[in-house]
């Protein structure tokens, strides 16, 4: 072979067509167009209009500063990074954070964020900003007060400054609320950065776009069948979406609501009354370029029966870093996932997931399949 071929090149070459031809016979016309329609990664980064200083790289260089800054806290003691962890994906490898009190939902990874739609387990929030002011003045979280604030504004002139130059607003005149508005659209700047890199999968997606299958290595065939599952029978692309394996919205998958104590986590629900009750919302005096910021999706937003116990449908991507998995951080591992999905008990769905979710009882062999593909994620 080696002498019919003449030289090593011409072997890569033939197990690339090799390649081609397993993708080709597995996956039909129908198959392939929704692969595509995974990507491409990363999407174009378009600046938040709601935030005057997105994109800004002043203000990402502060809002960095001010996410590794425990003096946000009450006590000086708590910091974004402390439970949003840059060596764990921004999250913290917890089920539910006990470091700081009972956290009652799972702290997720930061990554992508910019192009989500609505933020927190049951979208209490419609901006990355807003979702940041949030944290700082939860009692259980941060429990900062605008007092608190002022004072460290007045200690500390030169971060007072920096945040008067890159702002351009006069901090000694404004309230409480601005100071916080500010501080959260600077922590945004920052977290929108947090872009994860094409992955496996994108790579394959890639090759199968430009048919240059030579570069789609490093997806295994189980990964392929695994694949299959999730476009197919699997039917998770159905809420698990576009590139951002998202659907951006929210949905039922029959994870426990109960928290301690017997108390309940209505999820979506509670979320919309948050969201539509907050000062900070898209609606609301704090948003910028008015005139620009998209506000249908706010506005559009009515409670309905089928919100309760609605949870935020996660991206993916990533998946394999940022265990423990669901709203409560209730399944360890992914591989706890797919057997929950495989087992899932139909009576614990309410709404959409009636409609789509049915127990897939997969083999083992299914099982190992769609766990080699989520890792290429
Ligand atoms: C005590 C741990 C803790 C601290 C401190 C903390 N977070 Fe979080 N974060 C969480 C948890 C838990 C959630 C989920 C909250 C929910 O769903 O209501 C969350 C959610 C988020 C989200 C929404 C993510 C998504 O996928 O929708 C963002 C953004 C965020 N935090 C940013 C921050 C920033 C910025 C800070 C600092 C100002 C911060 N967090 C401080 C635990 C923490
Ligand atoms: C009906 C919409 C829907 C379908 C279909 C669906 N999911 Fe999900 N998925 C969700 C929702 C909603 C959550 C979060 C639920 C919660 O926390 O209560 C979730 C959570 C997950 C998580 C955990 C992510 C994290 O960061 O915590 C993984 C992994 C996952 N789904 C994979 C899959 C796979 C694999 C399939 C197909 C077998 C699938 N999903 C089908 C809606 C769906």
């Amino acid at each position: 072979m080696k002498i019919l071929l003449g030289a090593a090149t011409g072997l890569w070459a033939l197990c690339g067509l090799a390649g081609t031809g397993v993708t080709a016979e597995i996956f039909s016309e129908q198959e392939r167009a929704i692969i595509q329609s995974f990507g491409p990664w990363p999407l174009s980064l378009n600046a938040d209009p709601s935030n005057n200083m997105s994109d800004n790289n002043a203000a990402i260089k502060l809002g960095k500063a001010l996410f590794f800054d425990k003096r946000l806290s009450k006590n000086n003691d708590l910091s974004c990074a402390d439970c949003h962890d840059p060596n764990n994906s921004f999250a913290d490898g917890q089920a539910l954070n006990s470091d700081h009190g009972d956290a009652i939902r799972n702290t997720p990874s930061l990554f992508n964020l910019r192009w989500s739609n609505w933020f927190g387990w049951g979208g209490e929030a419609d901006s990355l900003w807003s979702q940041s002011i949030r944290p700082m003045l939860s009692p259980e979280e941060m429990a900062l007060t605008g007092e608190k604030l002022r004072n460290l504004l007045d200690e500390d002139r030169l971060l007072a400054s920096q945040i008067q130059q890159v702002s351009g607003v006069s901090i000694a005149a404004e309230t409480d609320e601005v100071l916080f508005v500010l501080i959260g659209k600077l922590l945004a700047a920052y977290q929108e950065t947090l872009v994860s890199e094409p992955t496996a999968f994108d790579r394959f997606r890639l090759a199968q776009e430009t048919a240059d299958l030579s570069s789609s290595t490093g997806f295994s065939n189980s990964a392929k069948r695994g694949l299959k599952i999730f476009i197919g029978d699997g039917r998770c692309f159905l809420c698990h979406f576009g590139p951002m394996l998202s659907n951006g919205e929210f949905g039922d998958i029959g994870i426990s609501q109960f928290i301690s104590k017997g108390k309940i986590d209505r999820g979506r629900y509670a979320g919309i009354k948050i969201l539509k009750s907050s000062p900070f919302n898209r609606l609301g005096k704090y948003s910028d370029n008015p005139e620009k910021v998209e506000k249908t999706r706010t506005e559009h937003v009515t409670l309905q029966h089928k919100n309760w116990g609605e949870f935020k449908i996660p991206s993916l991507r990533n998946v394999s870093k940022t265990g423990p998995y669901m709203h409560n951080g209730s399944l360890a591992t992914l591989a706890d996932v797919v057997d929950f999905y495989s087992n899932l008990n139909e009576e614990r769905l309410h709404t959409q997931g009636e409609a789509i979710l049915k127990p897939l009882s997969l083999s083992d062999t299914e099982k190992e399949d769609l766990l080699s593909f989520l890792r290429t994620l």
